[in-house]
């Protein structure tokens, strides 16, 4: 913890992402005084360049240094979480807290095309949409398909996975989420004999998901050591600054993860994904989850580690990036194309800037499909790719955020990867 101590105590130069995400965050930053007091100068989004410290969040990331699990959920942290949380009208109590405990799940694995898939297990619903997807996609030469007529396969898949995902993902402590059925390649044999290749379903066209109405922010990072072990984690905290809320005394932000479940049935969360009684709230329950931390082993041996923030898109981008590895493409290719997403609901194709070509968008078109290009670019992820066939490791950072990537071949040495060839600042630093 000592790179995060060390940022928190002496802090860090507020710059121009800092800057666009506390504008889009600024009035859920200024309805707490703690959380404007930290991250605004004189309730103003502060300058770039102008250093940004938290000596609060310092000393909690000191404790839990020091005690682990305990200097954060008990002692002065876990009290000072739970008083200030309800003199805000917050519903925590002491037990929810000290109860709190991580849990360790298997991920879940399937093949495909002879690649073997390794994602995040429910209460995400990453690992399962991304499956699925790819059942899908199976069976179709896709490198041998004309773009047009691949995007338009892929989007069909995403719109299918999609729904489901709103169906039948939720907590499994709380909800039977037919894991088995879903992944299984016959349910996506199923599901692709509904695909035309000359027109888009329309998502109404598929069942409605259960229980009819009855009455962004996220960090992923990705990791190999030399002795080939690797890490590929996302955390979120939903939206940029979490709820808006920082507990007095602590520096720590709390998320609004509260905005993953389904609120009601039918209605669309802060990313526009419905869901239904699967992923309702109830007391003990965690949030559904679109994060996918996902590693890619190809028949050749070569693996990629890759993932991304991106809330509901965060599943259609590592699916891309996957495809793209596939097509023997590398990191810096995962990371920087252009990227389109569908999530059956709303019924549109989205696309970011120059995401699809002129032609591709015709094609689309053509078949029904309904597009919106983005007004901002999405996600930012980090990828490696492990290259046993030719021993080399390649890593990228996407452009789209600040991060970087690095191969570090010696201790001493550091050669970033070709993608970022200069690392921040800060990096360097550490
Ligand atoms: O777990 C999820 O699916 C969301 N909380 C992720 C939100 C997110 O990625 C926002 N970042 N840009």
């Amino acid at each position: 913890l000592a790179p995060a101590i060390r940022l928190a105590r002496d802090g860090f130069p507020v710059d121009g992402v800092f800057i666009r995400l506390a504008k889009s965050r600024l009035e859920a930053i200024r309805t707490y005084a703690a959380t404007a007091n930290v991250f605004l100068v004189n309730n103003e989004v502060p300058a770039a360049g102008s250093v940004l410290k938290q000596p609060d969040l310092a000393n909690t990331l000191a404790a839990i240094a020091l005690k682990g699990r305990d200097g954060f959920y008990k002692g002065f942290i876990g009290a000072q979480m739970v008083d200030e949380v309800r003199r805000a009208g917050g519903l925590w109590a002491t037990d929810d807290l000290f109860n709190y405990a991580v849990k360790v799940r298997e991920p879940l694995t399937a093949m495909y095309r002879g690649y073997r898939i390794v994602s995040a297990p429910p209460p995400s619903s990453g690992g399962v949409a991304l499956i699925e997807i790819l059942n899908i996609l199976a069976t179709y030469e896709l490198p041998r398909l004309d773009e047009a007529t691949r995007t338009h396969v892929i989007v069909e898949a995403m719109r299918r996975a999609y729904r489901d995902r709103a169906e039948f993902l939720g907590d499994p402590d709380f909800t039977q989420v037919p894991l088995e059925r879903l992944m299984h390649p016959w349910y996506a044999a199923g599901l692709r004999a509904t695909l035309r290749l000359d027109r888009a379903t329309s998502s109404s066209e598929l069942p409605g998901v259960e229980s009819p109405p009855q009455g962004p922010h996220t960090t992923h990072y990705s990791i190999l050591d030399k002795e080939g072990n690797r890490v590929a984690a996302t955390v979120t905290l939903n939206f940029p600054f979490g709820s808006g809320f920082l507990v007095p005394g602590t520096g720590v932000v709390l998320n609004n993860e509260m905005d993953d479940f389904s609120v009601k049935p039918g209605v669309p969360n802060g990313f526009g994904l419905i869901g239904g009684d699967a992923n309702a709230i109830a007391a003990g329950k965690r949030p559904l989850s679109s994060m996918a931390p996902s590693f890619i082993e190809a028949p050749d041996g070569n693996v990629a580690i890759l993932g991304t923030p991106g809330g509901s898109r965060i599943i259609s981008m590592v699916l891309l990036a996957a495809l793209d590895f596939m097509d023997g493409h590398t990191p810096d290719s995962w990371v920087t194309k252009g990227r389109f997403h569908h999530q059956y609901l709303p019924d549109i194709v989205q696309y970011e800037e120059n995401g699809l070509p002129g032609l591709v968008i015709a094609g689309l078109r053509q078949r029904g499909h309904r597009l919106e290009q983005t007004t901002f670019r999405y996600g930012n992820m980090q990828a490696i790719l492990w290259d046993r066939k030719h021993n080399r490791v390649l890593a990228a950072a996407d452009p789209r955020g600040i991060g970087s990537a690095q191969v570090i071949l010696h201790a001493a040495k550091n050669t970033p990867s070709k993608a970022n060839p200069k690392p921040t600042a800060q990096q360097r630093k550490q």
